[in-house]
């Protein structure tokens, strides 16, 4: 059988159903989102799910979210929903939004690393929408990528890591957003941002009212901390090589910072933005977009990380950006690859 399905410029959805047949008969399947790509499984079938740990050496405490396509799946795998919740789903589903509800008894353990909550999306991408529906049931799916890796967003940044360990290969191209959806649980009636995304604090608060953002977002976790998201404890987007962030809102000075720091290395690598990159007299840069286009920076951001080791920097530096809107999700993750060497000034 074929394993590769090509739906880059066709819109011929329909040859979905041997994916969707597939993920109910417990294979593993990656597909597009459009966040980031899915490593999706079976989610009602606790040895489908178990493949996705093993293919990505993910750590059987950190839970999965359950992909659904409409709501009468949210149903059979959610209880005790309140009306808080159900007016963040109305607005924000199908999109890059996940909320944490309380799971019924027919979500298995292992999705949920043992919690008696689960992570639930409705993805807008098509080729997701179609994969679920066609699948007719909840479909589990991390990030493609190894553990610890950047999520992939597009095939041929994970095609080496993941194809042999997958049944079925769904090419969607690039991902519209890029970074992983907004991650959220109601707590006391207030909605805690466990992870930034596209959907920002400021478009939730206005569907309640309120809104908190996690403290661990962009700081690190001491050893004998307990969090809302076990996600959080680990490292994640990191490259092999060293690598730090620098901010400031005021530009020049940001400028300044990271030309007096590439002085102190060898063969420093620059991530900027286009607008900065002349400034930068260094033999290697990569340019993740327009500081004035944040969704751009936001879409480009994991593929250039990827891009990094290859270089063999003795150091990679970082140039941060505001964290308006979108802006916090990439600070969240930019924080991350950096192992939390972050300069702001
Ligand atoms: O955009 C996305 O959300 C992508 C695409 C494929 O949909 N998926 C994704 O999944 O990013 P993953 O597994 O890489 O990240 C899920 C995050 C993890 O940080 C996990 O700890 C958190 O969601 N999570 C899942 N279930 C949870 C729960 N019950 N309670 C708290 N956090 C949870
Ligand atoms: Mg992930």
């Amino acid at each position: 059988m074929e394993k590769y399905l090509d739906l880059k410029n066709s819109t011929d959805y329909s040859k979905l159903k041997v994916a969707g047949d597939i993920i109910r008969s417990g294979g593993l399947v990656l597909f597009p989102t459009e966040t980031v790509y899915g490593l999706g499984a079976n989610g009602l079938d606790k040895n489908a799910v178990k493949k996705i740990y093993i293919a990505k050496g993910r750590k059987q405490d950190n839970p999965l979210i359950l992909h659904i396509s409409n709501f009468s799946m949210l149903h059979k795998i959610a209880k005790n929903i309140s009306k808080i919740e159900e007016a963040l789903m109305k607005t924000f589903w199908p999109g890059p939004f996940t909320i944490i509800l309380n799971r019924t008894d027919i979500v298995p353990d292992i999705v949920t690393g043992g919690l008696d909550t689960v992570g639930i999306r409705m993805p807008s991408g098509k080729i997701a929408k179609e994969l679920i529906n066609y699948a007719n049931i909840p479909v589990a799916a991390p990030s493609a990528n190894i553990s610890g890796r950047p999520s992939g967003t597009n095939i041929s940044d994970i095609f080496d890591e993941l194809s042999d360990k997958v049944d079925y290969i769904i090419d969607g191209g690039e991902c519209e957003v890029g970074v992983e959806s907004t991650v959220v649980r109601v707590v006391d009636g207030i909605p805690n941002i466990l992870r930034p995304g596209k959907i920002s604090p400021e478009e939730i608060e206005k569907v309640v009212g309120s809104v908190k953002i996690d403290e661990h977002i962009l700081k690190n976790i001491e050893s004998n901390e307990k969090v809302l998201s076990p996600g959080m404890k680990y490292r994640h987007y990191a490259p092999k090589s060293n690598c730090v962030l620098v901010y400031s809102e005021n530009n020049e000075k940001m400028i300044k910072e990271i030309q007096e720091l590439a002085k102190k290395y060898v063969n420093p690598l620059i991530i900027s933005c286009n607008e900065n990159a002349e400034y930068y007299d260094v033999e290697h840069k990569i340019l993740y977009g327009s500081k004035d286009n944040l969704n751009e920076i936001a879409q480009n951001i994991f593929k250039d990380l990827r891009k990094v080791d290859e270089f063999e920097p003795d150091i990679v530096i970082i140039e941060g950006v505001k964290e308006d809107g979108i802006g916090l999700a990439i600070m969240n993750r930019l924080i991350r690859a950096c192992e939390y060497h972050y300069i702001k000034l």
